[in-house]
């Protein structure tokens, strides 16, 4: 296999899809940006970017073509979107692309059978590897990798239950359950980390961090950077997720939201998972405090 040079990325417009393009870049990958015909994201990248289109009735000879020369497709659309994954992957395999890292990039681990159980959408990405691992095996010239990494640590601070400029939180039970937790920079290194290692890589879901941390650290740090105590309200997580199981299943998809902040908080230490990868990556963790005093700064 010739090594990974060549990147196209799927989604570079997203709040993810933008950190692995500058990833990326920085790691002198040569990258084509991917891009569904309507979309409307300007097309604002580094010259030295090449944009290329595909019809979105996902065409198969388009998408092929719009692959060719390439050696990795990256993935980072919602991960619901399955059925374009699928496509692009069998458009890898015509137009030789070697590796595949599907829009994974999981808060919970979808290969768990209460994280299937509670959210469908982690069912979805778990059958999307299953997919990607058929191809795999039939065409050994084809890998994939997924990255599970946690709740994004800078992304939609709501959503992990953080409210810094109203200095309060929610927490689950006392707080004191150790997760994993990633930085949109640390999932986009992971990825060019992966690219890097194509061979120990791949055809394996690896778990990524910044930190394994519990709640009441993460308040603490708010605390000390911002220099004022928090208001926190504490819930009993068994309530919680039976309340919002059902709210679920009668058609709140908000409460599908409020599983999955359970499940990337009670069910992500990724420490103890088998394919914990952060000696294989070469990465260390991040320091808490500091990744804190970036979200403060960058208001
Ligand atoms: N761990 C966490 O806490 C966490 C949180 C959120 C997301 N994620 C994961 O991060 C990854 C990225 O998700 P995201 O929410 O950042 O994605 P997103 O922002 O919703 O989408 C990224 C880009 O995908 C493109 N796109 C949307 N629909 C498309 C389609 N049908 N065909 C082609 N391109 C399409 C859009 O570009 P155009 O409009 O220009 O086409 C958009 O800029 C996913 O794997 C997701 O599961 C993880």
């Amino acid at each position: 296999m010739p090594p990974i040079e060549n990147v196209t990325l799927l989604g570079a417009d997203g709040k993810l899809g933008s950190a692995i393009l500058h990833a990326l870049l920085s790691a002198n990958y040569t990258v084509t940006i991917l891009k569904r015909q309507s979309s409307k994201s300007p097309d604002s990248y580094p010259t030295h970017v090449t944009v290329k289109t595909f019809p979105d009735d996902l065409e198969p000879h388009a998408l092929a073509s719009a692959l060719e020369g390439q050696h990795a497709l990256i993935a980072s659309i919602k991960g619901s979107q399955t059925v374009i994954q699928q496509r692009l992957a069998q458009a890898c395999l015509t137009s030789k692309v070697q590796h595949f890292i599907p829009a994974d990039f999981g808060s919970c681990d979808s290969s768990t059978a209460l994280t299937q159980e509670l959210v469908p959408l982690y069912k979805r990405k778990a059958e999307l590897r299953a997919y990607l691992q058929d191809l795999a095996t039939q065409h050994p010239e084809f890998s994939w990798t997924s990255l599970v990494c946690g709740h994004f640590f800078d992304w939609s601070l709501e959503f992990v239950h953080l409210w810094p400029a109203e200095h309060r939180a929610d927490i689950l039970d006392d707080g004191e359950t150790r997760f994993s937790m990633s930085t949109l920079s640390r999932v986009a290194e992971a990825t060019v980390r992966v690219l890097q290692r194509p061979a120990e890589t791949r055809n394996r879901m690896l778990y990524v961090q910044s930190f394994c941390v519990t709640q009441k650290e993460i308040i603490a740090a708010y605390e000390a950077v911002m220099g004022r105590e928090w208001e926190v309200v504490a819930f009993e997580s068994g309530k919680f997720r039976d309340e919002q199981k059902a709210k679920a299943e009668a058609g709140d998809a908000g409460a599908n939201e409020e599983l999955v902040w359970y499940l990337g908080t009670v069910d992500a230490n990724w420490r103890s998972r088998e394919d914990f990868a952060m000696k294989l990556l070469g990465l260390e963790d991040e320091d808490l405090r500091e990744a804190v005093q970036g979200v403060v700064e960058s208001g």
